[in-house]
């Protein structure tokens, strides 16, 4: 089977209330991590890439790895270019045989954003790729980009219905309260999403596939296992799993995950280290980080996303 897009993954996702997960790769042993999980559950599955993760890995060796990684389970698997931030950027993708690729013109006035992902848009459906935009600014750290709280904003449900009918994307990125990487929620506060915009966005656009960044939910046992290993994680507190299923059972069909998947590795890598401070063969160490990878994965189709059975 060759990579799919997600315009079948979404329209199931939708009306059986569950979500696909869209997990970050950079590296064989994650790709390997995640798509075990997937084939095992016969979960669909996103296989995004960040402009860093293409930047360290290479666009070849990525493509070449998901395709081996297509080859070897027999799954639908979407290939997609996370938070690609130009025109140029998308159109590389699509050229180079990705299946989705993710316009984030948030950073940019409404009419700019609207804009640079028409110009995506219209390239991308005249090659059968499909698109995601985004309204709305998460905060958080990604490589080359850095929200600070006070510039992130929530998506303007009135904003929405304009803004997919003038770009034509297949999918549309809000920001809900959920942010990018390890530290989401000041410790001591309490996690809060406002669903009321997902709700408010859902009614505008019946139908529509939303989706969901920065939903890590940084489970404190990798906190503990990094730091009681060597490591220095401050207090990370992530995007409680009950709301995410909830979320999935709405409006969301697409749900973005990197930040647990580097704690699972870290935790197991920093583990065996620790355990076996002897080993130098990296084989030893990136085995126990793979199948730390394939666990967090297994866990989230089965406890978040709910897509189990759906391949
Ligand atoms: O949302 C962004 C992802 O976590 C990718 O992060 O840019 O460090 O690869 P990265
Ligand atoms: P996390 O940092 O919460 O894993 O979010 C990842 C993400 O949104 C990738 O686009
Ligand atoms: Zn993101």
């Amino acid at each position: 089977m060759p990579l799919v897009t997600t315009k079948e993954m979404f329209k199931k996702a939708y009306d059986g209330g569950y979500a696909i997960g869209a997990f970050n790769v950079n590296n064989m042993e994650i790709i390997q991590g995640i798509t075990q999980a997937a084939a095992d559950l016969r979960a669909p599955l996103i296989l995004q890439v960040s402009a860093g993760a293409r930047k360290y890995a290479s666009h070849v060796y990525l493509m070449k790895l998901v395709e081996a990684a297509v080859e070897d389970t027999g799954l639908p698997i979407c290939l997609h270019l996370d938070h690609g931030d130009s025109f140029e950027i998308c159109k590389s993708c699509i050229d180079g045989g990705f299946t989705s690729v993710m316009m984030d013109g948030s950073k940019f006035s409404f009419e700019e954003n609207i804009r640079i992902t028409s110009e995506v848009v219209k390239y991308a459906h005249d090659r059968g790729v499909v698109v995601e935009g985004e309204l709305g600014r998460l905060a958080g750290v990604e490589d080359d980009v850095n929200v600070s709280a006070e510039d992130s904003s929530y998506t303007r449900p009135e904003e929405v219905q304009e803004f997919v009918e003038r770009t034509g994307v297949d999918s549309l990125a809000i920001a809900i309260g959920t942010s990018h990487g390890a530290y989401k929620f000041k410790p001591g506060t309490k996690p809060q999403l406002q669903f009321q915009i997902l709700e408010e966005v859902g009614k505008r656009l019946p139908g529509f596939p939303i989706v969901l960044h920065g939903a890590s939910s940084v489970p404190q046992e990798f906190v503990k296992a990094i730091n009681s290993n060597g490591g220095a994680l401050e207090d990370a507190i992530g995007v409680p799993e009950d709301m995410l299923r909830q979320a999935a059972s709405m409006a969301v069909c697409k749900i973005n995950i990197d930040s647990d998947l580097r704690l699972a590795m870290t935790a197991a890598v920093r583990e065996h280290l620790a355990n076996h401070p002897g080993d130098f063969d990296p084989r030893q160490f990136l085995k126990p980080g793979r199948e730390s990878i394939k666990a967090m994965v297994a866990h989230k189709i089965n406890n978040v996303l709910g897509c189990a059975g759906q391949a």
